[in-house]
């Protein structure tokens, strides 16, 4: 269990005053001039020391990303922006950030924006998120009139504006490349990548985007050292981590933790355990809605990080949980998952737009027995082809939740489909 004193999030539940004055008395905006002080190559030295991965849910590492920006100007401008597009179903861990503790995330704008040469940072919010927008355009305004932002930043020489984008509640504007779209003004579609943002990112200029909490954590890992950070965890898998916890537990929540905590621990100590106890546990989505289900049996032994998640055959993710108890009925949860893949898909590359309804289609009828049991197998081929066949990771995060379905429920689905064509599906549903 982490100690109070590893904590970066020190308002994360809102107990405490959230302007720039509370945030100083916490620790926030404390000797940030001399980080910057220190130069770009040091700050990117030891975000790289740190260890620290992209907390938006894919989990590059950050130090790398930051020093693929150019080191030397070509008469293009440089942009941090910054991913609040927190969209990813069961998700909500950036708004706790931004909400309660929007210094953060502004004190590790102005760092990594130094950091990377940038001339402005923007930072591109969830339509859906008002209140925190709110809260954040708050935060900034005050901290343009401390001389913290803006020309001369922190007495640093260092321009540095920060704005504000509000979304208009696509998901797929999560997305970085259809983010940056939707920030020039266009309609929000992914683009083929490479190009990467470093190279041809908004306006075609290098660009580097971040995740909310990736970039809230900066400021405290420069004042600690990297090696702080580093020294928590285990290797390739380091530091502090916002778990999220919806479903069928008994406290929903968002915690910070050491990351690799066991997925045990986290359910029973900050989740206040499964409703109706660990035994009645049925299945966890472990990092958003894109993460296959682990099933009750492996979740015994699971540690919440990028290898832990990838051993059981799932992914890390955003971290935050979505718990289901034996209750649960898993085909209509995970159908109810393709539903939205298809609504939130832009339709442009042919196996995302086609396939995530075809998948969609068949799994409403799984879920009410209607197909034949030879259709389980044609599923997922079909989400086969459309892994890694898609100009974003949408037709992945559409294909991988059916994998999991099928892959450890195939006996749930079939006894449907053999209950449904011999009459018991009727007297089931009135149980
Ligand atoms: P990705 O693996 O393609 O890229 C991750 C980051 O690394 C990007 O910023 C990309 O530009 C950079 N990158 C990767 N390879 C690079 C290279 N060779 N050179 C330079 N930069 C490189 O993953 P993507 O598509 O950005 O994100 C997918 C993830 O997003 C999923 O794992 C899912 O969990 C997560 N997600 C999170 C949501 C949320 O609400 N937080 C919503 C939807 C998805
Ligand atoms: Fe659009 Fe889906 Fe293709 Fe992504 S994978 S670009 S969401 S059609």
């Amino acid at each position: 269990m982490l100690n109070d004193q590893d904590r970066i999030f020190t308002n994360i539940y809102g107990m405490h005053d959230r302007s720039l004055k509370g945030a100083m008395q916490r620790g926030h905006w404390d000797g940030t001039a001399a980080i910057l002080g220190n130069g770009r190559d040091w700050i990117i030295e030891q975000v790289k020391a740190s260890g620290l991965r992209g907390r938006g849910g894919a989990g590059f590492p950050t130090g790398l990303k930051w020093s693929f920006m150019p080191k030397q100007s070509d008469g293009r401008p440089s942009f941090l922006v910054i991913n609040a597009d927190e969209s990813e179903p069961g998700t909500c861990k950036d708004r706790e950030i931004m909400r309660h503790d929007p210094h953060t995330l502004i004190e590790g704008a102005l760092i990594a924006g130094f950091a990377m040469g940038a001339r402005a940072a923007y930072i591109y919010i969830r339509g859906e998120y008002v209140r925190e927008k709110e809260a954040l355009q708050a935060a900034i305004d005050e901290c343009y009139e401390a001389g913290l932002i803006g020309k001369n930043a922190c007495r640093s020489d260092y321009a540095f504006d920060v704005y504000l984008h509000h979304g208009a509640g696509a998901y797929i504007c999560g997305e970085e490349t259809a983010l940056l779209e939707s920030l020039e003004g266009k309609k929000g579609m992914p683009r083929m990548k490479p190009p990467f943002p470093a190279g041809s990112g908004l306006y075609g200029c290098p660009t580097t985007v971040n995740n909310v909490e990736s970039i809230a954590v900066v400021p405290t890992i420069l004042r600690r050292g990297g090696a702080w950070f580093a020294g928590i965890g285990r290797p390739n898998n380091t530091g502090v981590k916002l778990f999220a916890m919806s479903g069928h537990v008994n406290t929903p929540c968002v915690v910070e933790e050491s990351m690799s905590i066991s997925m045990k621990e986290l359910i029973e100590k900050h989740g206040g355990g499964v409703r109706g106890g660990w035994k009645n546990l049925k299945a966890v989505i472990p990092g958003g809605a894109s993460c296959p289900v682990i099933p009750a049996h492996m979740c015994e032994d699971a540690i919440m990080d990028y290898d832990g998640m990838r051993e059981k055959q799932s992914s890390f993710g955003t971290a935050c949980l979505i718990v289901m108890d034996q209750q649960t009925d898993i085909i209509k949860a995970i159908a109810r998952l393709s539903k939205f893949f298809k609504h939130e898909s832009c339709g442009q590359c042919t196996p995302c737009r086609e396939g995530t309804s075809w998948m969609w289609r068949v799994m409403d009828r799984l879920v009410k027995g209607e197909a034949e049991v030879e259709e389980i197998d044609m599923l997922f081929n079909v989400t086969k082809q459309v892994e890694g066949h898609t100009i974003c990771a949408l037709g992945d995060a559409a294909a991988w939740p059916i994998q999991g379905l099928i892959r450890h429920y195939r006996e749930e689905i079939e006894d449907r489909i053999k209950a449904r064509k011999s009459g018991r599906m009727g007297a089931m549903a009135a149980e």
